[in-house]
């Protein structure tokens, strides 16, 4: 098989990584990738947002199937384009994405299936929105409708300052994507990212992990894309796995089918363990980035078959058997991340960290200049380890941070520290 992959994180990397080890592939392309990526995938220059160059390099090199890692493409709908051009495409459709790309269209369809989920009411009107806040009271979530890359959500201690957000964002301050807002519930609880394969009708489990997405130790500072992640979640026991599979993604297939728009693709459940059982926060329509990297590193099977059957609707057919080890991810980012940072500054000793038992390096923002690593982007190291403890796998992480000297680079030293003090010995 020929495939083609679009993306340039740490998840693609992570993806091309594990797809580069599968029998049935002879060729992989990455575009726009990154400079680890390069070392499992042959890099193309193509832009994901320019349909029509994607479909003609597939016809040209006779790939069998992309794998669609970021959401922008598919909420711009690639995957019908490419269906329509008689192409397999691993991602849900636009109308599909819309579980991600609209907050109130989630919330529609939970309504409609009566998924556990925060109360909500939408507003496009802001004094209507603070008279709902001041009713309500705090803590009080407000939510941009659209996409607003992890800055369109405000969990708000106070009504002020849920009132100060409500006036940001319908004022303009994110564009298309605060034109409504969502005002939530706030829910109490454990929070898990909890991955599904669907292909329309089938939902089949994968994996589940903690996030950590504020910027510094101790979850201070602001909201990131995600500054490291564990695998399992200690939270998502056996029985929470079996109330979210029943409460929540099944609902949401039918409910999806029923509405015209049949899920295919990876299903990310951000959810809240509360007294009550799993909540759904949030869907989005992707692996996660770094979640991806820890489920990566914990899946025994090929995933490429998996990719394949949940585009031809056969994944009944498929099981997939997963370690028992604990993943762990550090991200190593840019200073200033996730406001403004300088690009270019040096990475080096990357292969001693390499090196470091039960260690892999996955890529988000580096390039290559003159033969040299260099930072690119904000994310740009996830350091993994696996171990047979959550301790263990911590250790191997930092060990190999350790070795690594890039001065302006930062990483948070607490990730998996909460669940180690909660659950001694895990
Ligand atoms: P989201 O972008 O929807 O995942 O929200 C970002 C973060 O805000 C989540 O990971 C939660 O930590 C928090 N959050 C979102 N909605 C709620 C809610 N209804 N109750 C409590 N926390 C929430
Ligand atoms: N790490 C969270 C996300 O990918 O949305």
């Amino acid at each position: 098989m020929n495939v083609l992959l679009l993306g340039s994180g740490g998840r693609e990397h992570a993806l091309a990584w594990k797809i580069a080890q599968s029998p049935l592939v002879e060729r992989l392309w990455c575009a726009p990738g990154n400079a680890g990526i390069a070392q499992e995938a042959e890099i193309v220059a193509l832009d994901p947002a320019d349909h029509a160059a994607v479909i003609a390099f597939c016809r040209d090199n006779a790939v069998d199937l992309v794998v669609i890692g970021p959401e922008a493409p598919l909420v711009a709908g690639l995957a019908d384009d490419l269906s329509a051009a008689g192409i397999k495409a691993f991602g849900p459709s636009k109308l599909a994405a819309q579980l991600e790309g609209s907050k109130s269209f989630t919330k529609e369809m939970c309504q409609r299936a009566s998924i556990p989920t925060a109360a909500f009411a939408r507003f496009t009107d802001a004094e209507a929105a603070k008279a709902h806040v001041r009713e309500k009271g705090a803590p009080i979530v407000v939510k941009a409708d659209g996409l607003a890359a992890g800055k369109g959500v405000v969990v708000a201690a106070k009504v002020e300052e849920a009132e100060a957000a409500i006036d940001r964002m319908l004022g303009g301050e994110l564009g298309a994507a605060g034109v409504s807002l969502v005002i939530e519930e706030y829910l109490k609880g454990e929070e898990a990212s909890f991955f599904v394969l669907c292909d329309g009708k089938t939902a089949l489990p994968l994996a589940s992990a903690q996030d950590h997405k504020r910027a510094y130790d101790f979850d201070f500072g602001p909201n990131t894309g995600g500054m490291g992640a564990y695998s399992p979640a200690p939270a998502m026991t056996a029985e929470i796995t079996a109330r979210t599979m029943d409460e929540i993604v099944r609902p949401t297939l039918s409910a999806m089918a029923e509405m015209g728009c049949p899920y295919k693709g990876v299903l990310f459940a951000g959810l809240m363990i509360t007294a009550e059982g799993p909540k759904l926060i949030e869907y989005n329509c992707r692996f996660g980035d770094p979640e991806c990297q820890v489920l990566m590193l914990r899946l025994m099977s090929d995933l490429v078959p998996a990719l394949v059957a949940t585009c031809d609707g056969t994944l009944d057919t498929v099981s997939l058997d997963w370690s028992d080890a604990i993943a762990l991810t550090v991200v190593m980012a840019t200073k200033g991340y996730p406001g403004t940072y300088r690009k270019g500054s040096p990475i080096g000793d990357l292969y001693e960290a390499m090196a470091v038992e039960d260690v892999e390096i996955f890529h988000a923002g580096t390039a290559e200049q003159d033969g040299k690593l260099v930072a690119v982007g904000g994310r740009v190291l996830n350091v993994c380890a696996t171990g047979k403890t959550l301790a263990e796998a911590q250790t191997q992480a930092y060990t190999a941070i350790g070795e690594i000297d890039w001065p302006q680079g930062f990483f948070r030293r607490d990730i998996g520290s909460r669940a180690l003090v909660r659950h001694p010995g895990g």
